[in-house]
């Protein structure tokens, strides 16, 4: 099965942008399903730092450049893609749409943006990867995995991960424990009946902290990741395993010593730690780190999430240092409203408006980008 294109015109021609997509999907999702989508952590503080950290870097015009053989083309993981635009892991997407993770992923072959899912997919692993693998010039296919406490359980769920076919793994390292999600629990989010983590099917329950222990620190936190079950990951799968959820410059030249495949610079949509640094901060940091290192470091692959609502804000953070860029909740606002042609429209958007940000500032690929920033 291949994808087909979906018909962008099913869309108002009034949404004009990410930020109409969000009205619509509001208007379409119940306060459930949107404080799931989107809501932060504590008081947002991350969340909203995500965005006016884009906002604040002004992007510098330069004229009377040569642009005639421009193009948004990258290279990443020894691949070549058509443009930078890859769509985040987000759980549970039925939640906003019935076709849920099918859809996005999709779309996001026909337009040629990679596609990430969730260990918490709402739909079997298999069906966007069979829907999507025979698309030419789609994206990149990952999956993204949580590390469960049983490590038989997540060895077979690799297995199954690659024997569908998914090109790398990308794991979660920065939710050890969910967030302090307020807006959920006000709106005493629940998931609906028929909607699951269906691959985590046939998961025992972790064992539960004994009586008299802190609940937290002696259960759950017990199996929490660390750096040595990477190395455990890297051996059971031939896959590259990039980490997602890098903010300190320490832990990813960490990531880069210990052979990871990439990394993600990602607060999670400022829906873990509030007070984390925003993305645009964390990113040239990371960047310089790895370029100051010894060895091979600066190769290392490095993309960036949080907060990416613009054609300029993919021009800053390729400017900044990364290989590619992940979205997250503007995907979701196009599919709750209009299914696969929403997400498609959303990416649409997205690549049209970078290529106009990289004609105005005189930039005809994107190894020009970094010339639109200045250092003040
Ligand atoms: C997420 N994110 C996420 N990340 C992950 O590694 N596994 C997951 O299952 C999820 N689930 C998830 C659900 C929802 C509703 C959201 C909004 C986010 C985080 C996601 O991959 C990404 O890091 C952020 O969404 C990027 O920020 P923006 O683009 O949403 O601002
Ligand atoms: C979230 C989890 C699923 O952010 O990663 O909701």
């Amino acid at each position: 099965m291949t994808a087909p294109l979906p018909s962008l015109q099913a869309i108002a021609p009034e949404i004009v942008c990410l930020a109409d997509h969000e009205r619509r999907a509001a208007e379409v999702l119940d306060a459930n399903a949107w404080a799931y989508f989107s809501g932060g952590a504590g008081d947002e503080r991350c969340l909203q730092a995500n965005r006016s950290a884009w906002d604040a870097l002004p992007l510098w015009p330069r004229v009377l450049r040569p642009l005639a053989q421009g193009h948004t083309r990258i290279r990443l993981l020894g691949q070549e893609y058509a443009h930078p635009l890859l769509v985040a892991p987000m759980a549970f997407q039925r939640l906003a749409h019935a076709d849920g993770e099918l859809a996005s992923a999709y779309a996001a072959a026909a337009l040629g943006a990679g596609f990430t899912l969730s260990t918490q997919a709402s739909l079997p692993l298999e069906l966007p990867a069979q829907a999507v693998l025979g698309t030419a010039g789609r994206g990149p296919l990952w999956f993204q995995l949580y590390l469960q406490h049983d490590r038989g359980f997540t060895r077979e769920l690799v297995q199954r991960v690659e024997r569908a076919g998914y090109e790398a793994l990308v794991l979660t390292v920065d939710a050890p424990v969910s967030g302090v999600r307020d807006r959920e629990r006000r709106a005493g989010f629940r998931l609906p009946a028929g909607i699951s983590a269906v691959n985590l099917q046939g998961l025992a329950p972790a064992p539960a902290a004994a009586p008299g222990e802190a609940a937290l620190c002696a259960g759950m936190l017990r199996h929490a990741p660390t750096w040595e079950d990477l190395a455990w990951l890297q051996a059971q799968t031939r896959l590259p395993v990039l980490l997602k959820g890098i903010l300190h410059p320490l832990d990813a030249l960490q990531a880069a010593r210990l052979q990871a495949a990439g990394i993600l610079v990602s607060n999670h949509g400022g829906r873990t730690l509030d007070s984390a640094p925003a993305t645009a901060f964390a990113l040239p940091r990371i960047v310089q780190a790895l370029q100051d290192s010894p060895g091979n470091a600066a190769a290392l692959p490095v993309i960036v999430d949080g907060g990416i609502r613009r054609g300029t804000d993919v021009l800053k953070a390729m400017a900044l240092g990364a290989s590619a860029v992940m979205v997250g909740r503007p995907i979701v606002w196009g599919l709750a409203h209009a299914g696969a042609a929403g997400v498609a429209h959303v990416l649409r958007l997205l690549r049209d408006e970078l290529e106009i940000a990289m004609a105005l500032t005189g930039c005809a690929t994107l190894a020009d980008a970094p010339a639109a920033l200045l250092d003040d």
